[in-house]
């Protein structure tokens, strides 16, 4: 696949003049830009840029309302409903985190339930958010179907993530934010549009066969993590995202790129809670905790012992100083949004 490197200062100008141009405010456009940029920088490309031109498809669709008017319910001090209105699925996650933070910051516990949202990129990121503002997170966003439940022969949930974040004592973050599947879809999509191969054992074809290409495992199902466990894991975020916020569930999110017969109505969950709640010395146990796991014996080739997060927070930080390189294919895409 040919790659083309560009500045990231431009590249986000670029990505703002085409969400303004699709009718996003400004300040939407920007938070928008930034979460995208990020998916690149952490090297999360089936979050990134690959996704552009299906936003800008579903505004110029009237299926992500550009203009939303969110409405915020408050139900007590930590706890909030929000409305998204179809607004793009960043702006209601970066509405929702906030909200979050400042509940759990004023009461101790923060909890934000959002529907009529679509899809938002990075669980992580949100989470990074209340990370840094010295709170302990769990998030959860349903998705559309790509993985059979365990016994089913079709797919219904979503990769739906898994996200649980943590202060650690130091400047990088604990956040472990998984796909419930062996593989996140992003990146079948990416190697379906590049004409690659997908590893073995994450997917099966329609006709329930094992395959390593892309597109055939785009019409199949997705296979789960560890099985029936995995497939529990899944159903679990869809209660939490979907049951339980009011938003679409049991199979009913559309799929964002192949579904324009109405708004996804996605539901994310967002949990925050202060870290003193139980003990006053949370930092220095944390600290303990890390370190006694990081000194194990470790298996040969294993260079270092890391924990959930540490891995994209140095990609990211190498990326930043670095250009961003995107395929040839999202160069076009960008072309031509910008016309
Ligand atoms: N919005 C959506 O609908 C949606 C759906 C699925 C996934 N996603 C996002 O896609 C992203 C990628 O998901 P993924 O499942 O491909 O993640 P992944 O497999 O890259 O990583 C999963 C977790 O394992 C950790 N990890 C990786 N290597 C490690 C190592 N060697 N040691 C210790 N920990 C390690 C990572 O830090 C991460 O927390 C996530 O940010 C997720 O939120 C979004």
């Amino acid at each position: 696949m040919e790659k083309v490197n560009l500045k990231i200062k431009n590249l986000k100008k670029e990505i703002v003049n085409i969400f303004t141009k699709y009718g996003l405010s400004n300040n939407h456009a920007l938070v928008s830009a930034n979460a995208l940029i990020n998916a690149e920088l952490v090297g999360a490309y089936g979050h990134g840029l690959s996704r552009l031109k299906m936003y800008c498809d579903r505004i110029s669709k009237k299926l992500i309302n550009p203009k939303p008017k969110i409405k915020i319910k408050k139900i007590s001090q930590s706890i909030s409903h929000i409305d998204a209105d179809n607004s793009i699925g960043f702006i209601a996650a970066d509405i929702a985190i906030k909200k979050a933070i400042q509940n759990a910051k004023e009461t101790g516990v923060g909890l934000v339930a959002v529907k009529n949202s679509g899809h938002y990129g990075l669980s992580g990121y949100y989470a990074e958010q209340a990370v840094k503002k010295n709170l302990i997170t769990m998030i959860y966003t349903n998705a559309p179907p790509a993985v059979a439940p365990h016994g089913a022969l079709k797919s219904l949930f979503g990769t739906n993530p898994i996200c649980f974040g943590s202060p650690t004592g130091s400047k990088i973050p604990f956040i472990l934010d998984t796909s419930i599947s062996m593989i996140n879809r992003g990146k079948i999509r990416v190697a379906a549009r590049n004409n690659q191969k997908i590893p073995e054992g994450v997917a099966l074809d329609r006709f329930g066969k094992p395959t390593i290409n892309a597109k055939k495992a785009l019409q199949g199902v997705q296979l789960p993590i560890a099985g029936f466990r995995g497939s529990g894991l899944a159903w679990m975020v869809d209660i939490l995202s979907g049951v339980l916020t009011g938003g679409n569930h049991a199979g009913r999110v559309k799929d964002p790129f192949d579904d324009f017969t109405g708004p996804q109505n996605i539901g994310h969950l967002f949990i925050t809670f202060k870290t003193n709640l139980f003990v006053k010395n949370y930092n220095t146990r944390i600290k303990d905790n890390i370190r006694k796991i990081k000194r194990l014996p470790r298996i040969k080739g294993v260079k270092e012992i890391m924990y959930p997060g540490q891995n994209k927070f140095k990609r990211f930080k190498i990326n930043s100083k670095k250009q961003i390189k995107i395929s040839n294919i999202t160069k076009k895409d960008l072309e031509i949004l910008k016309q």
